[in-house]
């Protein structure tokens, strides 16, 4: 007898993968020529990362990868995404490559390839080489350049294995996180340097996908991987709609304008003003370097975003919380007065609503905005207060549902006529939830960091299972 066939079943050939950041599960921090990258700094910072932890050890994966490794060709994962740490590969971010950092991912990817699972490489997670943030960081625009010649490197050394590669991930949090409220490396908080930084990550991207076309194989596939928000207004009225405008604005279109339609939106352009000289930041022929074709976009998702203009009785003295770390500075240059909301219903262990229909009419939004545009979703997952039970275990019901209500929507998504090629979960195993340290777990394998044991979660054999059977139980 064949068993029946699931109601809610993927594609043929669709991508079922897990995620990860160099930064955030390798450790290793100091070996093989490896000089410290901005994350590195910040988190040795007093007071800036919870518990004062660091990323010197994390889940130890640079010496663990053929296990890592193992653990997903037992979940059945057929592709993998992970992050190349540029100060590995090329300490100082100037030079030549050092060859240990480039073996340490020549011998992961022969790895992968050898359990049959597809590497996916991201060139950016976040990890600037200290030695050029100490020279302007991204605010200054030869850091788009350095990033080009490390992304040189990264191609001829590794483009015979790679074919799948993503040039920055989350660039909104680089520029904006990093530059404006200050809560994630460097740690600066300048709002003019926070939309310079934005610039110089989409020229970077683009310098980068100029490198690679001529580099790589035709074959090969390129991409960015964007946080874009899902803005929801808290009513109709013309100031919400407005706040709304501003955060889709600095929030999604001030990468999806220059990347997918060659020009930053003039809303933007008139919201920052008074903070930037646009005339000067974008110099003649950046625009068409920019918006060089990519093959994918990469959508990351977790929750929505709810906001509403200020009514006036809010207080502005109050930290801000977005659901991207407590500041007192904001991350959202020109929209200082854009009141936010925790929108309704429950939340997982970062404080993050739980709500699927956002990632259902994200994919059917940028679709329809870009409808030539294969879509991935390159993360989604969830926080959970995971805890090894007497048994050994560890059972999070709570990620499965959240797993499972996000599978539902991408399902939705396709059969509404959405291009989405795959599906990575954040994350593979529990690591540096940078800001938050290791108190945040967003693993399908949990990590005992004193002994480093891994331990699949209820969810790990779960998405085995959905993998297996290419989709959902009805
Ligand atoms: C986005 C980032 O890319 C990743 O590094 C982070 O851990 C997850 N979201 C969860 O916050």
């Amino acid at each position: 007898m064949t068993a029946a066939r699931p109601e809610i079943s993927l594609p043929s050939g669709f991508t079922w993968g897990a995620a990860t950041a160099a930064y955030q599960i390798e450790g290793a921090a100091a070996e093989d020529g490896r000089t410290p990258s901005i994350w590195d700094t910040y988190s040795r910072t007093p007071g800036k990362v919870r518990n004062g932890d660091t990323g010197d050890i994390a889940a130890d994966h640079y010496h663990r990868f053929r296990d890592d490794v193992a653990l997903m060709a037992d979940l059945g994962l057929n592709a993998y995404r992970f992050s190349i740490s540029w100060p590995r590969v090329q300490p100082t971010g100037r030079g030549p490559a050092v060859e240990r950092g480039l073996d340490f991912y020549r011998a992961l990817a022969d790895e992968l390839l050898e359990k049959g699972i597809t590497p996916v490489a991201t060139l950016y997670h976040w990890d600037l080489p200290q030695d050029l943030e100490d020279v302007g960081g991204w605010p200054a625009r030869d850091t788009a350049e350095r990033f080009a010649d490390y992304t040189a490197l990264v191609a001829d050394a590794l483009g015979d294995r790679i074919s799948t590669w993503t040039t920055l991930n989350e660039p909104w949090c680089a520029a904006f996180l990093g530059y404006g409220s200050g809560v994630h490396a460097p740690g600066r908080t300048e709002p003019a340097a926070a939309l310079k930084a934005a610039h110089h990550l989409n020229l970077a991207h683009g310098k980068a996908i100029g490198v690679l076309r001529d580099r790589l194989p035709s074959a090969a596939q390129t991409s960015i991987t964007l946080n874009l928000h899902q803005v929801r207004p808290l009513t109709e009225s013309a100031a919400d709609l407005d706040a709304a405008r501003r955060i889709d604005a600095v929030g999604n279109r001030v990468f999806t304008g220059p990347l997918l339609r060659g020009a930053y939106p003039d809303d933007l352009l008139a919201d920052t003003a008074h903070l930037v000289d646009w005339d000067a930041l974008v110099h003649d022929g950046d625009l068409a370097e920019i918006s060089r074709p990519i093959d994918l976009l990469g959508i990351n998702y977790y929750t929505p975003t709810l906001v509403s203009g200020s009514d006036g009785t809010s207080d502005a003295k109050a930290p801000r919380n977005d659901g991207h770390g407590r500041s007192d500075h904001s991350p959202w240059p020109g929209s200082e007065e854009v009141v936010f909301h925790l929108p309704p219903g429950e939340t997982t262990a970062m404080g993050w609503a739980i709500d699927p229909t956002g990632l259902y009419d994200l994919l059917r939004d940028v679709s329809r905005d870009h409808p030539r545009l294969p879509l991935l979703v390159t993360e989604n997952g969830a926080a959970v207060d995971d805890y090894v039970d007497p048994t050994g275990a560890v059972n999070d019901p709570e990620r499965i549902a959240y797993l499972d209500g996000h599978l539902r929507a991408v399902h939705r998504a396709i059969a509404d006529g959405v291009d989405v090629r795959g599906y990575f979960l954040w994350s593979l195993m529990d690591n540096f939830e940078w800001a938050h340290g290791y108190s945040k777990r967003f693993g399908t394998v949990y990590v005992d960091y004193a002994s480093q044991r891994r331990i699949p979660k209820a969810s790990a054999h779960w998405y085995a299972d959905v993998i297996r059977r290419n989709g959902l139980l009805p």
